[in-house]
């Protein structure tokens, strides 16, 4: 059977960037529940400018010019704040990135699973085609409500993925665990630009579907536990992984260490918990793209993954979660050296909690016709709204 898979990947995040002890700060909290209680450290904020089109085509933009764009038949753009009811925001973004018009384009929803029903869409693609490759872009700006228990958990990213057939990353295994469940943990009506949320309610049906997921990989014939090597979740806020990660330890009953802080007594085999959360910890949620910046994350800090198996978990609220595994490939640290994302978030540009605080308070809506400032340094912008359309412009 041809491996498929993810041939190249890159990250994208917002123009600025908050501090969480300023944020607990302002609150009167102790900056020790943001930082070790949900193990975040900062989040990523957008600009008027800046929306998941313009993040998500400058994700892909170094993709492209790294790989070119020959055999790219179909993009499948995952989101979950989606910009409009109707129209893929990918359809911008391939207007941005000079893609043909040869190209298939859509909007993949279900909270943050989005992004893995577009890469499992993709692989079935290229199973089909093989000369054919898929560009994966999963994009989000997480909102909640300010001075809501959401609001330290906020952040926004993109991810773009070049998947192909031989791929020099990750070559995803055919057999996963799958569980779905009618729950109404978080959502975002068709009205709201943030999510309504009932966030115990969520961590709960997020540990069950991962027990259920597990168990359904395990019926069909999936990699026992001791035969994986790292395990990546999907990170709503970094400490849920290490939730997940006492989760699976008393399915499965393996000693996989939980230590997600540097510094943290490791209590069993290492799986990677700390190395694939260093650049969540810094972006916030990203929603469809945690998980995948998770692997980002774990590619660039750990040199001894050739071969490898890493377990993917991934959770949209709702609720739909799978856990998949795949083979990470010889070349991948070459493949990786291309890549900068210490110095993409290390590029964001401070804001205080009072033009936070502003910028959440900024139209979100596409309604009311309006120019945007010119603040993103970025090669794409939203340059506002006319006509009740939406306006991207290419630097
Ligand atoms: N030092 C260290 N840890 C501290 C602390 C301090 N000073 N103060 C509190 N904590 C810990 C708590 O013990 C708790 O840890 P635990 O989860 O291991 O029990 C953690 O910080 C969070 O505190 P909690 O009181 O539960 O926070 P909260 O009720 O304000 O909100 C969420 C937490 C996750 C419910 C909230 O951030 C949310 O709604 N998030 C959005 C939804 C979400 O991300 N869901 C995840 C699944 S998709």
């Amino acid at each position: 059977m041809t491996a498929i898979g993810i041939h190249d990947l890159e990250l994208a995040t917002g123009h600025h960037v908050l501090e969480l002890t300023d944020l607990a700060e302002s609150q009167g909290v102790v900056p020790g529940k943001y930082i070790l209680g949900l193990g975040q450290s900062q989040f990523s904020v957008l600009s008027e400018d800046e929306d998941i089109v313009t993040m998500g085509a400058a994700a892909a933009l170094p993709l492209l010019e790294r790989n070119g764009i020959e055999g790219i038949r179909t993009l499948l753009f995952a989101t979950e704040s989606g910009v409009d009811q109707s129209k893929a925001a990918g359809v911008a973004a391939l207007r941005l990135l000079g893609l043909p018009s040869g190209v298939r384009t859509v909007e993949m929803k279900q909270a943050c699973y989005g992004g893995t029903a577009a890469l499992q869409a993709a692989i079935g693609i290229v199973a089909r085609a093989p000369e054919e490759k898929v560009l994966v872009i999963a994009s989000d700006n997480a909102r909640y409500l300010l001075d809501s228990p959401g609001e330290p958990t906020q952040g926004a990213g993109a991810v773009a993925m070049l998947v192909s057939a031989d791929p020099a990353l990750l070559e995803i295994e055919p057999i996963n665990g799958i569980s779905t469940t009618d729950v109404d943990d978080f959502w975002r009506p068709n009205d709201s630009t943030t999510a309504v949320v009932d966030g115990h309610l969520s961590v709960g049906a997020y540990l069950d579907a991962l027990s259920d997921a597990w168990k359904d990989l395990e019926g069909r014939g999936g990699p026992a536990i001791g035969d994986i090597d790292r395990i990546l979740y999907h990170q709503p806020y970094t400490k849920m992984a290490k939730k997940a990660q006492q989760r699976l330890r008393e399915v499965t009953g393996e000693e996989i260490s939980t230590a997600l802080n540097p510094g943290d007594e490791v209590d069993g085999r290492d799986t990677g918990l700390e190395t694939g959360s260093r650049y969540n910890r810094r972006l916030g949620n990203s929603y469809t793209a945690s998980l995948y910046a998770g692997l980002a994350s774990l590619l660039d800090h750990d040199d001894e993954l050739a071969g490898k198996r890493i377990g993917l978990f991934s959770y949209g609220s709702g609720c739909v979660s799978e856990f998949f595994t795949g083979i990470v490939q010889e070349g991948y640290r070459e493949v990786r050296a291309a890549s900068h994302v210490e110095d993409v978030l290390d590029a964001r540009v401070p804001v205080t909690v009072a033009e936070y605080r502003d910028l959440h308070n900024a139209p979100h809506g596409t309604s009311t016709d309006q120019v945007t400032p010119a603040v993103t340094t970025g090669p794409f912008r939203f340059a506002g709204v006319a006509d009740q359309a939406r306006r991207y412009e290419v630097r």
